[in-house]
């Protein structure tokens, strides 16, 4: 065990937010993001300019978070990075940078892994939040995975179901973009579906098996039925942005709900963590605050700021492995797939 008053820098760089953090003892001092803006007009992140963002936005970043933590570069530990998952050229903004830096100021490096991250990130001292006990079930919903993780430890996780092709955050990117609203959607199908009625169109939920999910044929029917309807009536998005917005809302909570339950009745866990872009929707987690009720379940929802991209979770996972030693080498490589 290390000494256990540290100071981690934390840097995720792995899509199109260039963060970085400083936590002491599990509380974040400093949680900054740039949120890279060129991408909107594109209706996606174009990988390219999202590395050459990183490059521009990672020095001031830096130097925010140290500024905002109070506290000088030579006073830090450990430099903790994302390794993965994410865009290759993305990545490697971070990892080389965080190299150097930890190189520069002869502290240890430590990998993180992303979906980790979002995981660990209930780990965070935040008011009002109590960290899950083991084991618990993590939701992880994100632009880029839908995962349910078994956690029985910090290092201890197995993926026990998954999206066999879009994301979740992916079904409601693009379904915002036939919808003509601008990338990314989520947030805003969120808005809309707040004043709609959720059971206005049916919208098909996938058949997988029980523990996994399929989006890609949502997009579709959101699709046809959207050329159907404004075939009959060109102004049908505008006049039912709302019922529509809370109708697919509706479909994919529910869908969401409907595989933890089946996680629930295989693990015998009713512990349940979520984590990612995607749970910052108001619709899923009013049906986890709900299911603490209607089914017994102790669940998590983690703060706003610690749900999408930032670097506090990593620099949380970062605290977390160098009280237990747990550091990179120099020879460290980014994997832009890399598994829990
Ligand atoms: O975790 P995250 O910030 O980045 C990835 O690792 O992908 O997640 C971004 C995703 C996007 O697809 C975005 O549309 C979605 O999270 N998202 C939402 C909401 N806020 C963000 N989706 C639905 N409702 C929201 N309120
Ligand atoms: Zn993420």
């Amino acid at each position: 065990m290390n000494e256990t008053n540290c100071y981690i820098l934390g840097i995720e760089s792995s899509c199109d937010d260039t963060a970085a953090a400083v936590i002491n003892n599990g509380l974040v001092l400093s949680n900054v993001v740039a949120t890279q803006e060129i991408h909107t007009q594109y209706g996606g992140v174009v990988p390219e300019l999202a590395s050459r963002a990183h490059q521009q936005n990672i020095v001031p970043v830096v130097h925010q978070a140290l500024r905002q933590a109070n506290i000088d570069k030579k006073q830090l530990h450990a430099i903790a990075f994302t390794s993965g998952p994410g865009l290759m050229g993305s990545l490697l903004v971070g990892t080389s940078f965080s190299k150097s830096l930890s190189l520069g100021l002869g502290i240890p490096l430590i990998d993180v892994n992303h979906m980790q991250a979002h995981i660990l990130a209930h780990f965070i001292k935040a008011e009002g939040q109590t960290p899950p006990n083991f084991p618990f079930l993590a939701l992880t919903i994100s632009g880029g995975h839908t995962q349910i993780v078994k956690v029985t430890h910090y290092f201890e996780m197995e993926v026990i179901g998954q999206s066999i092709d879009d994301a979740v955050g992916e079904a409601f990117d693009k379904s915002a973009k036939i919808l003509g609203l601008p990338y990314p959607g989520g947030p805003l199908i969120d808005k809309y579906a707040q004043q709609g009625n959720p059971k206005a169109y049916p919208f098909p939920k996938p058949k997988v098996s029980p523990l996994d999910f399929s989006f890609s044929g949502l997009k579709t029917s959101v699709l046809y039925f959207i050329e159907r309807e404004t075939a009959k009536n060109p102004d049908f998005i505008s006049e039912n942005i709302e019922d529509v917005c809370a109708s697919l809302q509706y479909t994919i909570v529910s869908y969401l709900m409907d595989k933890l339950k089946n996680a629930v009745k295989k693990t015998g866990i009713k512990e349940i963590a979520i984590g990612g872009g995607v749970s910052a929707n108001s619709g899923i987690r009013k049906a986890l605050k709900d299911a603490e009720s209607t089914y017994g379940w102790k669940t998590h929802i983690p703060k706003f700021e610690y749900c999408t991209d930032n670097a506090a979770m990593i620099a949380m996972v970062g605290e977390l492995k160098y009280k237990q030693g747990i550091f990179a080498d120099t020879n460290v490589v980014a994997s832009a797939r890399l598994k829990l």
